[in-house]
């Protein structure tokens, strides 16, 4: 198993890098003569890599109309037009502003449904990603709880795309994209770490003195389903860019 490729840089840096490597993903999937697929995540951390990709579009034409996407997670209960669902924030932050195609955009539904159809909606996620080729790249920040994706502690290195319940500390970190008095909703639908594990290339951004620890624990605690995050140094080909906040332990 390699060492992973960590970076210490700027939050700004590791936009215009992680940026750099979307497009170069994007440029050898076309020379394949295949349709790029990326994986990617919501949250605070990667909003200036998708500034960095818009701008990319926008004044140096990069293009979107053939690139497959999938994203992370969602929670469950959340309407995919709720202002706090992680749909929104895709359409705020990238998808409204590049030339995706809308059928080549994939996420999991968060309207609420029986167990069964749930479990249905998870596999057939997984059945996607496979019918895509599988995953080129996928971005991903890091959890306080040491979570990838929403794979929170307990979670096998085996998992799969399902529904989980949300650990309190995640629900305490995400209320601030909630509006006052809304409640974070206690389950998510989520790629299992072995999903994850699949992609061919992981992208790993983490910034802030907040993140240092879950930094230090995924880069050298053993692997373990207590800190999910760990099982990233599995990955033959992940790249971590943390800041120097990020770095302290
Ligand atoms: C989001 C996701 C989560 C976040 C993590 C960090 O799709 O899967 O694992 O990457 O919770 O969130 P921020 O970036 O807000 O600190």
């Amino acid at each position: 198993m390699p060492a992973p490729d960590v970076t210490i840089t700027t939050p700004e840096a590791a936009a215009r890098e992680a940026a750099a490597e979307v497009r170069a993903v994007l440029l050898e999937a076309r020379a394949a003569g295949r349709a790029p697929v990326l994986g990617l995540a919501t949250g605070h951390t990667p909003i200036r890599l998708y500034e960095e990709l818009v701008r990319l579009h926008r004044d140096e034409g990069l293009d979107w109309s053939d690139v497959v996407t999938f994203n992370l997670d969602e929670y469950l209960g959340l309407a995919a037009d709720d202002p706090s669902s992680f749909r929104t924030f895709m359409e705020r932050h990238l998808f409204a502003h590049v030339n995706l195609s809308p059928t080549n955009v994939h996420f999991l539904s968060g309207e609420p449904a029986s167990e069964e159809a749930l479990r249905e909606r998870c596999e057939a996620y997984e059945r996607a990603i496979v019918a895509a080729g599988g995953i080129d790249l996928q971005i991903l920040g890091l959890g306080r709880t040491g979570h990838i994706a929403f794979n929170e502690p307990g979670s096998a290195v085996t998992s799969r795309t399902r529904v989980l319940e949300l650990d309190p500390q995640t629900r305490r970190d995400n209320a601030r994209d909630f509006p006052d008095g809304v409640e974070v909703p206690r389950f998510a639908l989520t790629m299992g770490i072995a999903t994850i594990l699949e992609a061919r290339r992981l992208r790993v951004l983490a910034f802030g003195a907040h993140k240092a620890l879950v930094v230090a624990s995924a880069l050298s605690a053993p692997m373990s389903p207590t800190l999910p995050a760990s099982f990233l140094r599995k990955h033959e080909d992940v790249r971590f860019w943390i800041d120097s906040a990020a770095a302290g332990k």
